[in-house]
């Protein structure tokens, strides 16, 4: 069936035993773009068992050998930048430049972590025994990071191809196999990528990818004995804070927060998701943000609109939820609430206060509440006391105010005068609380994805 898309496993593309397919619904367009294999059980059964046994030869290929494949296939991605970036287009509505980004941006990802893997992966300890008390020096210890197995990497649909490698890449050079569910929203896009790591030449049964629904095979696969024992990497959502100072520069404030709030119509865990400004500098700031979201363009991402429509019918009318109850409970409405299917008009809601729901919960859309604070403990009160704990960001001229608040924000990150930000993809990147387990980053990712193994020689 030429119209529905192969999953990918030993070596090859093949269609599922189920004769079932999912559609991928084109979120501007709200008609079927795609559709994809719906794996079976039985079928990721077989594809744990191949990158079971692919590993074990895998773990064994030189270390600069996995790096040569992994730069192969960076190379491969970035030649191919505008035919994947026209699936993200299309399947997730991300605007067309910054679909091309986010695919560049991988390839450059998977060369990085080539490099960083050859030296983190390339080094190890020697210990001696005569440290620690009542011991001779009689006991040499070596260590080295050795592979952990079969991972299985779910990322979400924001970033199908980006959130993929961030996890494919660090698997691989660390020795591992890598078996992919990627959402369904972003699965062709997420397929091409994988296409390019076949077209590198990576072993059979190394990397696999598999489609279908999560209710039948979700938690089957992260259940999966296969790849039991595995230690787990979460990111998770967000209500990233953005807390102004009366000394801030506003015009500074006001573009990071159309960026970090609106950017991907508010659909990253990193946007800027509160705005908690101290009233002096309130009305001035307010008047800035609501200049430059009446300059966002708003319509199609082939267009390369700023806001584009969010990625399903259900998350536009949650994100209504929470507009129709802030209207109830009295925000202010800098701009007329306006929706068109899935295509929601950017939104500052001014004068919000704790008792409405988009004071806590995430949006994930083109939606930006401002609370009004009166002191600096105020605003982190209202920061630590979200179930979240990703990132935040300050904006001061003092730096030792600024150095304080992040000390006392309880966020994996604060950015000091910038909006939130996952990147450059080599920083550590994690989210305290309901945020995350662990932490990301090239360095951090392959760490995570190795255990120590340690030779002790005792002499006589
Ligand atoms: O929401 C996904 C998260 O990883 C954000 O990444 O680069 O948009 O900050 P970024």
């Amino acid at each position: 069936d030429g119209d529905v898309y192969n999953y990918y496993a030993d070596g090859e593309w093949k269609k599922s035993s189920s004769g079932k397919s999912v559609a991928i619904i084109n979120p501007t367009t709200r008609k079927t773009q795609y559709k994809v294999q719906a794996c079976t059980q039985e079928e990721v059964n077989k594809v744990m068992e191949a990158a079971k046994s692919a590993q074990k030869s895998w773990a064994k290929t030189p270390l600069w050998k996995r790096a040569e494949l992994l730069h192969r296939a960076a190379a491969i991605l970035k030649e191919h930048k505008t035919p994947i970036a026209e699936c993200l287009v299309k399947e997730i509505a991300k605007p067309a430049k910054d679909a091309v980004t986010e695919v560049v941006r991988s390839g450059d990802l998977i060369s990085y972590t080539a490099e960083e893997g050859v030296r983190i992966l390339g080094e190890g300890k020697f210990l001696v025994s005569d440290s620690f008390p009542g011991n001779q020096r009689t006991k040499y210890c070596l260590t080295s990071k050795i592979p952990l197995g079969v991972i299985l990497a779910i990322p979400p649909f924001n970033y199908p191809v980006n959130l993929a490698v961030s996890k494919v890449a660090p698997a691989l050079i660390a020795g591992n196999s890598l078996v992919l569910k990627p959402p369904t929203q972003g699965a062709v896009s997420a397929l091409h990528m994988v296409q390019c790591f076949h077209l590198a030449g990576f072993p059979k049964g190394l990397i696999s990818c598999v489609t279908g629904k999560g209710s039948e095979i979700g938690d089957f696969l992260t259940m999966h004995p296969g790849a039991g024992m595995i230690p787990l990497q979460m990111e998770l959502g967000g209500k990233d804070a953005c807390i102004v100072l009366e000394d801030a520069d506003l015009d500074l404030v006001a573009a990071n927060i159309i960026k970090g709030g609106f950017s991907y119509s508010g659909q990253r865990c990193t946007a800027v998701k509160v705005v908690l400004v101290m009233e002096s500098v309130s009305n001035v700031l307010v008047e800035k943000v609501k200049a430059q979201v009446a300059k966002l363009t708003v319509g199609a991402p082939e267009d390369d609109c700023d806001i584009t429509p969010v990625v399903s019918e259900s998350s536009a009318n949650f994100i209504e939820g929470l507009v129709k109850d802030a209207k109830e409970k009295g925000a202010t409405f800098c701009e007329e609430y306006k929706r068109d299917g899935n295509l929601i008009w950017p939104l500052l809601l001014d004068n919000v206060r704790p008792d409405m729901r988009i004071a806590w919960e995430e949006p994930f859309g083109p939606v930006l509440p401002v609370i009004r604070i009166n002191s600096i403990e105020e605003g982190i009160h209202h920061c630590n006391a979200s179930n979240f704990g990703l990132q935040g960001c300050v904006f001061t001229k003092d730096v030792n105010k600024a150095i304080l608040i992040s000390d006392a924000m309880e966020t994996g990150t604060v950015q000091i005068n910038s909006a939130p930000a996952r990147g450059p993809d080599h920083f550590p990147f994690q989210g305290l609380k309901d945020s995350g387990i662990g932490s990301q980053g090239v360095t951090n990712s392959i760490n995570m994805m190795t255990k120590i193994k340690t030779t002790v020689i005792n002499l006589p």
